[in-house]
Order: C-alpha cells, then structure tokens, then sequence
C-alpha cells in the first residue's frame, strides 16, 4: 500500500458530520469554487477559498485567502479556518494535500487526486474497476511509440500523463511521418507519455457520480457532450441514446466512484461507439463542466450533491426536471450575450424556452476563456437547440 493509499483509507475510515453553521474551505477560488460555495451558503455554510488571482470568481462570494497553490503558510491558514476542505481542481500539490491531511479534515482524500493527477494511473484504476477504457500503451521512447503506433494504427492519439486539460498535452497522430514530431513536442512536457487507440465514437459522453464518506452513491442523469476546438461547447439531457446506454453509463460511473472509494464527486467521461459500446476517456474527481446543468434541471445540482458529499450529509435525489442544453460562454461570447440580456428575449418565449444565465464574475473576457455558461430549459433538448441556433451568439 502505497502513502497516498493509507491517506486515503485512513481519511474515509474517520468519516464526519458536519453541519451548517461550519466552515467549507476549497483549494482554488475559480468558478467551481463559487458554485461551489453558491450553493452551500443556501445550506447555511460558510466558505473560505485559497487561490492567487485577487478577486477571484470565488473570492466574490466568500472569503478568500490571496496566495500560491503551493504556499504552505496559506495552505495552514486554510486549514485553521476551515471546519473541513475541499478542492475544486485536480492538480493540487502532493506536499499541500499531505499537509491539509495532517492537519485538517480533509474527507476526500488524497489518493484520488493522485490517481486522477497521472493518465495512467488513473486507467489502471479505472480497468481494476472492472471498467473499460481506450486501449493505451505506456511510451518511454520513440521506439515504443512506433511499436504502439503499428498495434494502434493511424490515427491514434498521444496524450502526456499529466498536466492535460481542453485538448492540451495531445496529438491526434495521422500518419507514421508524424511520429518524430509528436514525440518530441510531447515529451518536452517531461512527463510519461501514452499512446491511446482512436475511437471512432458516434457520442461523447458523461456522467457525474456522488459517494459520501458512509459509503452512499448517487448519479446525474447522463450529458450528451458536443465540443468545439476541444473545448465543451454543448451538454445536452437528457442525451439522445437508448435508454440501455444512459442505464450502462450511469452504472459504470457508479462503479467509478465505489472502486476507487471516491468521496465527493467524479466526473466521468466516456466515448459510446456506432455498435453501442461505451469506453471510459477520463475522470475529474470534482463538479465538472458537462454537469452545469444540474443547477435548474435536476432536483440537486451537482454543487450541492459536491458539499453534501464532502460534509457527509445524505445526498439529494438527482431526477431531472426538466429538458436542457447547457451552453458555454466564452470570451468571444460575452459581449452578445450582454447585449442580448438587455432586451426582452422573444425567441425564447416564441420557442417557450427559459435561457437561465450564469457567469463567473472573471475580469477579462479572453478569446476562448470560460466565462459562464446558459442552461436553456425547454420542452424538449431541440427547442433548447434552436433557441441556441437562433441567438447568433454561438456561430460554430
Ligand atoms: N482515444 C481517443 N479517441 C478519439 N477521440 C479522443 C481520444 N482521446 C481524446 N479524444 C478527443 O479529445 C478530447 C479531449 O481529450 P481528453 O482526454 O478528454 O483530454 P482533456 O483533458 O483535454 O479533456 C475528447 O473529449 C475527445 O473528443
Ligand atoms: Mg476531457
């Protein structure tokens, strides 16, 4: 057993209450961090946020405590003022984790994050899980890719273990020309490589499981997920599968989060092919992007099922309400979608769809940055769609 593994263990054997009233402290104050805290102040609890950017998106709606990631001191002060902790990124440092577990209550321990932190570890887990994922190679050198690379066939993709996110860390390798230049660019990353089979999916998917620290496991309704430029443009539920599959994907993320002892949420991704075969891509132990919708469509959202998790009260029923698509809003979409918040929306009552609207409070509107996102309720996902179609602020 590893030291991240007795962490673990030993943090989920001492397993608290921990009621309102109480303090919420969150490693990174970003918009995760504020939904976070949004929706545990309508419990009752109070929230305290390390994160370096002054008046970060969470920092507007609780305390924040400005300083590194890294910062031990902060790290400290967070533990003292916070009754129990949380985060809401996955790359926090390994030397901090160990430190906010010796001296603070941390119930999700540390040894999801350090399976989550590393691509290989994390499939690993995810097969000793008795689920599938993509086949994948480990590659040490350019010779190692090559052999992969001719088990695999073109395309396939080269991903580096750690440090990933929106299609960063990658290369879709489409011919064996590509080898020398792929490697080489990602291996400047200095950090194991892998090389993972193409999958020809007809969908992504995703699903968001919930465990408490008794032991207790709940799922979101499966998110059909459209991305553009490798980054999510689109959650639509419910998704436009079988029923059998959201069923099938719903099970495999429960497996998820009981196989690895998550406590709190695990966001799991999954790619379904054309012949209905669903394979795990990868994990985020933390509320993830594709569950927004959860904030007006499901009874709980997954910010609140996140706090209840962590403070170990019972989790909340997940039934979806309602029809949604849940839109990105990114830097290039703020300024229309301002304009378009200003004026009666008559599309929306034409299509009778309510576009519920939610932004991060994040100073600068940067090309691609996430800025918000809109949860389009509706009758039905196309009416949502078509209300998203017709605003003109989303041109893809
Ligand atoms: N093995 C694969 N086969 C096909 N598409 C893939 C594969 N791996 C990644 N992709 C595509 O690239 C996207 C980003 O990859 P992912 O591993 O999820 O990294 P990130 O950390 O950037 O989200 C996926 O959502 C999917 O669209
Ligand atoms: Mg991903």
């Amino acid at each position: 057993m590893s030291e991240a593994d007795k962490l673990g263990a030993g943090a989920a054997a001492a397993a608290k209450v921990i009621l309102p009233g109480a303090t919420v402290g969150i490693l990174g104050g970003g918009q995760l961090g504020r939904m976070i805290a949004n929706a545990g102040s309508a419990l009752g609890y109070r929230f305290i946020a390390l994160d370096p950017t002054p008046d970060a998106p969470c920092g507007q709606v609780a305390e924040q405590i400005i300083a590194g990631y890294d910062d031990r001191e902060a790290a400290r002060e967070l533990a003292d003022r916070a009754d129990v902790i949380t985060y809401e990124f996955e790359n926090v440092d390994a030397g901090v984790a160990a430190m906010l577990m010796e001296q603070s209550y941390v119930p999700q321990g540390s040894e999801l994050l350090y399976t989550t932190q590393h691509r290989l570890r994390e499939k690993r887990a995810i097969e000793a899980a008795g689920v599938r994922v993509a086949p994948y190679s480990e590659v040490a050198s350019k010779d190692e890719l090559r052999a992969a690379v001719a088990k695999f066939g073109v395309p396939c993709v080269l991903k580096t273990a750690t440090g990933g996110y929106d299609g960063k860390g990658q290369w879709v390798i489409r011919s064996e020309s590509e080898i020398d230049e792929a490697f080489d660019t990602l291996d400047r990353a200095q950090t194991q490589l892998v090389l993972e089979k193409f999958i020809r999916f007809d969908k992504e998917l995703s699903v968001i499981a919930a465990r408490s620290p008794q032991g207790e496991i709940r799922t979101f309704p499966a998110a059909e997920n459209i991305h553009v430029d490798n980054i999510l443009h689109l959650s639509i539920v419910p998704a436009r599968v079988e029923d059998r599959i959201q069923r099938e994907a719903e099970r495999l993320a429960a497996r998820i989060a009981e196989g690895l002892g998550v406590v709190g949420l695990i966001a799991v991704e999954l790619f379904l092919t054309a012949d209905g075969e669903l394979f795990v891509n990868e994990l985020a132990p933390r509320p993830h992007n594709s569950g927004h919708y959860t904030m007006e469509a499901c009874r709980t959202s997954q910010f609140e099922q996140h706090v209840r998790a962590v403070c170990g009260l019972p989790l909340g029923d997940t039934s979806l309400l309602t029809p949604v698509v849940m839109v990105n809003v990114l830097g290039e979409h703020m300024e229309p979608l301002l304009e378009r918040m200003a004026a009666v929306d008559e599309t929306a009552e034409r299509l009778g769809v309510a576009p519920k609207v939610h932004l991060y409070g994040k100073h600068e509107a940067k090309h691609k940055r996430k800025m918000g996102h809109v949860n389009v309720l509706a009758a039905d996902v196309d009416a949502a769609l078509a209300w998203i179609a017709e605003t003109n602020i989303w041109r893809v």
